[in-house]
């Protein structure tokens, strides 16, 4: 997929997700195969204002492109925080209009711009005029399920500069859950010419082929799905390309769990490893049989390789699915 000047080896896309989209995680989604990653969503007054250094830019043993996201609300800071980005690496840079947390919401940022198209609009154009790399938005259907403005918002700022769009389909009051009205991808499909990619509720290779097939997206954003299923993305990159099985379905699960951990320790300090990795364990657990007890006993852990160690136990020769 071509976005901008960059080029993608396929349209398969892990979203952005705060407090998980971190380093070690990009990393295990790319060692079985994604288009691009996107980082955490990154302050734009922190980076370009009181110069904050954020750990998830970190690229150390990346594969594919990494889209870093920013949020903002002044067009000025936003700009300053683009550059930042440009110059650490980022493939491209992507402007957060959809995070319906309250403390960003009351600052006119995130999902607020969905009702402040004028913002918006000169947000992107102030990133734009700073960026040789491409710049993508990330939208959502709207501020409430009754006020629709993605597509407006869309046509806002593909006029302003924007070389792909990200629509997840729920509106603000929806948060991440409950259930993605397609349609508004088709709506904005429709409404601009530069890429429109779908995200919202895609759990499988079912979901992504029809997330395609009832918008015309261009391509498809994986979220919630690869949580305990890093390799997800890789099945739908797949399964698009008419590949036999994208992910190696014989994998071991545990050996999953092991790389995971050790680019964990490889990014973070010792002890901050070890607690990021307990809800990663939580799903790559769940729906396994004995996995609450499971997690009870591992929870308390301190100690990586004693955790490794119980968790040899439990996964045993369970593989990928
Ligand atoms: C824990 C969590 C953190 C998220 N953080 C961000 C974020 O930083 N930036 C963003 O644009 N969206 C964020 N999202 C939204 C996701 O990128 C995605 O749009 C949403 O989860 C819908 O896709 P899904 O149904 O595939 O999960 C987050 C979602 C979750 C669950």
């Amino acid at each position: 997929m071509k976005i901008g000047n960059l080029e993608t080896a396929g349209s398969v896309f892990l979203a952005p997700m705060a407090g998980v989209t971190d380093p070690p995680f990009r990393r295990i989604v790319q060692s079985f195969g994604v288009s691009a990653v996107w980082t955490e969503m990154i302050s734009a007054h922190g980076l370009g204002v009181r110069g904050e250094a954020f750990a998830t830019m970190d690229l150390t043993g990346h594969s594919v492109p990494t889209v870093f996201q920013v949020y903002g609300v002044d067009p000025a800071v936003m700009a300053e925080a683009a550059r930042v980005l440009q110059g650490c690496g980022a493939a491209a840079v992507d402007v957060n209009m959809g995070c319906p947390a309250k403390k960003i919401v009351k600052t006119g940022a995130g999902a607020a711009l969905m009702q402040d198209l004028p913002r918006a609009a000169r947000i992107v154009a102030a990133v734009r005029r700073v960026l040789q790399i491409p710049l993508t938005v990330k939208i959502r259907s709207g501020w409430d399920e009754s006020t629709r403005t993605a597509a407006a918002l869309a046509r806002a700022v593909e006029a302003e500069g924007a070389d792909a769009i990200t629509v997840h389909a729920r509106s603000r009051s929806r948060k991440h859950s409950g259930p993605a009205s397609a349609d508004v991808v088709a709506e904005v499909k429709e409404a601009v010419t530069i890429p429109v990619i779908g995200n919202g509720g895609i759990r499988n290779v079912g979901d992504a082929r029809a997330m395609i097939e009832q918008t015309g997206c261009d391509g498809v954003m994986i979220g919630q799905g690869a949580l305990g299923r890093p390799w997800l993305p890789a099945m739908v990159l797949g399964f698009f390309a008419s590949a036999r099985g994208g992910a190696k379905r014989s994998k071991l699960l545990i050996d999953v769990i092991e790389e995971h951990y050790r680019y964990q320790l490889e990014w973070i300090d010792l002890q901050t490893a070890v607690r990021r990795m307990r809800k990663h364990l939580a799903w790559y657990s769940k729906g396994l049989p004995g996995s609450p007890e499971f997690r009870r006993s591992v929870f308390h852990v301190e100690d990586p390789n004693q955790v490794l160690e119980s968790a040899r136990g439990f996964f045993g020769e369970a593989v990928v699915s």
